[in-house]
């Protein structure tokens, strides 16, 4: 700060006033504003790492990381590998994995030493080199811990090199907040949330609409032949996270309470002797993305793809497997295939119910 030479009150006074109208400016500026964010890494948390030389199974039992992105809070230790929960919430976590030529590679998102996650996996016991990745919204309390377990055989292992093909993410997407004041802040009016800024300047996390969900398979789907022309949702039976429960796990559909713009991501597995071909699908049935492999070779390995999409009130999303013999998705308990998504921005008038039928799109 510049440093001012004048001794009178008044014109301190005066800087006194000038930098709080600058303050209350800067604060109100918008949401993007640094001075929205809180001001320790109170509730953010965040890391990436990667990991530059091979791993061989057996040798460790978690995957270790020599390089460091990002490590907000300070919650991710990369000589363990282990991510400990500090701020109670949901994570989104993916992780990339190198395969050794010649080696299986099994890599298993594990949360507190046991409890299974999801799975990267591939039996494709070639010479090629290849990625496989995964990814999962797990909700954690503190002290929880999470990392990537190794397989303990050295059949198994994971390649990488200075160009590195091993990354393990992990960020907070909501903190935890209490039933009561979820339920009290859908209630209450956006208008009277902060007295100072304009409505859309909202500076609370827990004011915000929050919608996310995170689930897996644990069994294989099978294609079938049919004539019908609908194309039936993927199903789940295991659900990590169902934040507003927009999420019907029996039906496979996601439903949008809160219009804005959402993160998708899915990946499925490979059955042996199958291709594979599954899309994300919206409205009627218009295919937003997809993954595909048409080997029908014995491997099973994985296919991952994302996507950000605008989502009105009302819309649905899922996923769809080609119905077809030659085709089938592949899981199990090791939980191959995972399908998970979640609120990035909703539209500023998201409490708003919609009076226009014409309203733009975002
Ligand atoms: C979820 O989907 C199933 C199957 O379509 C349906 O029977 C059930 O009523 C749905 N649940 C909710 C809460 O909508």
């Amino acid at each position: 700060m510049t440093y001012l030479p004048l001794q009178s009150s008044t014109a301190h006074w005066i800087t006194r006033c000038f930098l709080a109208c600058v303050f209350i400016v800067i604060t109100c500026s918008g949401p993007v504003s640094p001075l929205h964010a809180p001001v320790s890494t109170g509730l953010r948390s965040a890391f990436s790492a990667t990991q530059t030389s091979s791993v061989v199974g057996g040798k460790q039992k978690s995957v270790t990381f020599n390089r460091l992105m990002v490590n907000i809070g300070g919650d991710f230790n990369p000589d363990t590998g282990h991510f400990r929960c500090r701020v109670p919430g949901a994570y989104y976590f993916s992780f990339s994995v190198g395969k050794f030529p010649k080696k299986m590679l099994s890599v298993i998102l594990v949360k507190n030493g046991k409890e299974v996650q999801a799975i990267a996996y591939d039996d494709y016991r070639k010479k090629g080199r290849k990625v496989q990745s995964q990814s999962v919204m797990i909700g954690l309390k503190e002290m929880d811990t999470v990392w990537l377990l190794l397989q303990q055989s050295p059949q198994y292992a994971l390649y990488s090199n200075a160009g590195p093909y091993i990354s393990f993410s992990g960020y907070l997407i909501y903190p935890d907040i209490s039933t009561a004041s979820y339920i009290n802040n859908h209630l209450s009016s956006p208008g009277l949330s902060y007295p100072i800024c304009p409505p859309q300047a909202d500076p609370l996390a827990s004011e915000k609409p929050r919608s996310a969900f995170s689930v897996a398979r644990t069994s294989t789907l099978m294609g079938q032949s049919s004539r019908q022309q609908d194309k039936p949702p993927l199903t789940f039976d295991v659900e990590y996270v169902n934040i507003g429960g927009h999420f019907n796990k029996s039906s496979g559909l996601f439903t949008c309470h809160f219009p804005g713009a959402y993160f998708f991501a899915f990946t499925v597995g490979k059955h042996p002797r199958k291709a594979v071909s599954v899309k994300l699908m919206t409205g009627k049935g218009e295919v937003q993305a997809m993954v595909f492999d048409e080997d029908t070779s014995k491997r099973r390995e994985m296919q991952s793809q994302s996507l950000l999409l605008s989502l009105r009130r009302g819309d649905n999303v899922w996923l769809y497997s080609q119905q077809d013999e030659r085709y089938a998705v592949y899981s199990n308990q090791g939980r191959y295939t995972t399908f998970s998504g979640f609120l990035v921005y909703p539209e500023a008038d998201a409490f708003t119910p919609p009076t226009n039928q014409d309203r733009t799109h975002l």
